[in-house]
């Protein structure tokens, strides 16, 4: 390439400056010298606060960008919000803003706000086997009891890790975006999960957070009008795992105990829970307390075993929720752990409980069905709280089998055949999941137990075993 060029140019440097000087000085009565001292005058002098100007207008932004950043180290938007609003066209999520405008007349529906919390995720984006796992349970055990929920007349809140593997991302956008009601959130903020969360939806904590994380689906009119009402209307703030289901009634029902309740002017607040559950677990081999060709022992092996749980004293997370009447603030309101809440509020002196006496009052159960939710069992938990399964418990005999399953389809609206697909995906991609989920164990918010990590590195030696058998 070189050589090529010094060809075609004139062999001579003169002959190539030769025509410029001719042409300055057929202009000009000045010489040539004196014009370029002038133009290259000009270039540093009138010039040089434009330049100042840009360079001045970079670090501010730059400052400005880092000042968001720094802000919201969870969140970091990509470009700041100012020109991401500038280019609507262009975006695939948005941030909910933080509205002054709003009148209680634009909120139609029951005359209360009732938001759901899931969490996804958080704080493990890649440990991306265990997240495929996870979301396969989201998909089949927990997003068609919401679909099929009696009332749309809440706001679901899916929080996930803002880092989350792309592609399990995409799905979940896919799987959500078609519900108005459904707000996939990027953000790995929580509150009230216990004292060392305090915020909620009252008092605006949950609506900052939200005003600096990524929304990607949703209507956003009507996540902006219910974080804007937030004083102006009841609250019922309701916990759901990302593995669980609720009854395809719980929310109405729920929303009417809570209208009642709420109709009590002495009420400060209240907590609603469930303690019957339906517990599905993942099975890979036939039980000891079967035949090993008994008839349900194999169909156990293929569907995974339904069990029914019934607590006297233990509320369980699925379906766990606080209620705030109008004109009470976030802090007045008592922050109980799921697991102690019953026994909690029978010792609490009445002139600290919610305004009721006595102050068992101040706890309602929702058990209007045999079951109120379901929770799925397997090595995907972060707690692995239970997930061996107690065969003592096993439904053994046939028709209270059928009538389990004809349960879990008839109020939870889970599809046997999804379940079945569930427990064998499980099967065949073990290792990797409790590979991750050893790997997730103790990050950030999430449980650190021993018991958990022998669990766990069991299981994974025992599939070794059976691969290097097999
Ligand atoms: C979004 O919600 C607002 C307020 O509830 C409602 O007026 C509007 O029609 C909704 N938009 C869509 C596209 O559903
Ligand atoms: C796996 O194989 C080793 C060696 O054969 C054995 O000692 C161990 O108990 C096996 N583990 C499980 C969980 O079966």
């Amino acid at each position: 390439m070189r050589k090529l060029k010094r060809r075609n140019a004139p062999s001579n440097d003169e002959d190539d400056r030769l025509p410029l000087y001719d042409s300055s000085t057929a202009t000009s009565s000045n010489g040539p010298s004196s014009r370029a001292k002038q133009r290259k005058r000009r270039s540093t002098g009138p010039c040089w606060p434009w330049a100042r100007l840009v360079m001045v207008s970079g670090i501010v932004l730059t400052v400005y960008c880092g000042w968001i950043w720094w802000k919201a180290p969870d969140h970091k938007p990509p470009i700041p919000p100012i020109l991401h609003r500038a280019f609507p066209y262009k975006r695939d999520w948005y941030l909910p803003r933080i509205r002054d405008d709003v009148k209680l007349e634009e909120w139609d529906g029951p005359q209360l706000i009732h938001v759901v919390h899931t969490r996804f995720m958080q704080e493990q984006p890649s440990l991306t086997s265990l997240g495929r796992a996870r979301l396969g349970l989201f998909r089949v055990f927990c997003l068609p009891t919401m679909i099929e929920q009696t009332t749309n007349h809440f706001l679901w809140i899916i929080k996930t890790d803002p880092d989350l593997d792309a592609e399990i991302m995409q799905v979940l956008v896919d799987l959500v975006s078609p519900y108005p009601n459904f707000f996939l959130v990027a953000s790995n903020v929580n509150f009230r999960i216990n004292e060392d969360f305090p915020g909620a939806w009252r008092d605006g904590a949950q609506a900052r957070d939200l005003a600096l994380s990524r929304t990607y689906t949703g209507n956003q009119t009507l996540l902006e009008v219910a974080m804007a009402l937030e004083a102006q209307l009841p609250i019922l703030e309701t916990r759901l795992d990302a593995d669980d289901g609720l009854h395809v009634e719980f929310l109405e029902q729920m929303q009417y105990q809570a209208t009642k309740a709420f109709r009590q002017s002495a009420l400060k607040w209240m907590y609603w829970c469930t303690r019957r559950h339906m517990e599905w677990h993942w099975i890979d081999e036939v039980p000891s307390s079967f035949e090993h060709d008994s008839p349900l022992g194999q169909k156990i092996v293929e569907y995974g075993a339904l069990q029914g749980v019934q607590h006297s004293n233990l509320c369980i997370t699925a379906g766990y929720t606080v209620g705030f009447p109008v004109g009470v603030s976030e802090p007045d309101v008592p922050v109980y752990p799921h697991q102690d809440l019953v026994s909690m509020i029978r010792k609490l002196p009445s002139e600290k409980a919610c305004g009721l006496k006595p102050s068992e009052k101040c706890l309602q159960f929702v058990e209007e069905h045999i079951f109120e939710a379901v929770r799925s069992r397997t090595h995907t938990s972060a707690g692995m709280l239970k997930v061996r399964l107690e065969q003592d418990g096993l439904v053994n005999t046939p028709w209270l089998s059928y009538a389990y399953w004809d349960l879990l389809c008839k109020s939870f609206e889970i599809q046997r055949m999804q379940v079945r697909w569930m427990n064998e995906y499980l099967t065949s991609h073990i290792i990797d999941i409790a590979r991750d989920n050893l790997l997730g164990q103790c990050t950030l918010g999430h449980s650190c137990k021993d018991s958990a990590k022998e669990e766990l590195a069991k299981v994974i030696e025992k599939y070794r075993n059976r691969t290097t058998s097999g």
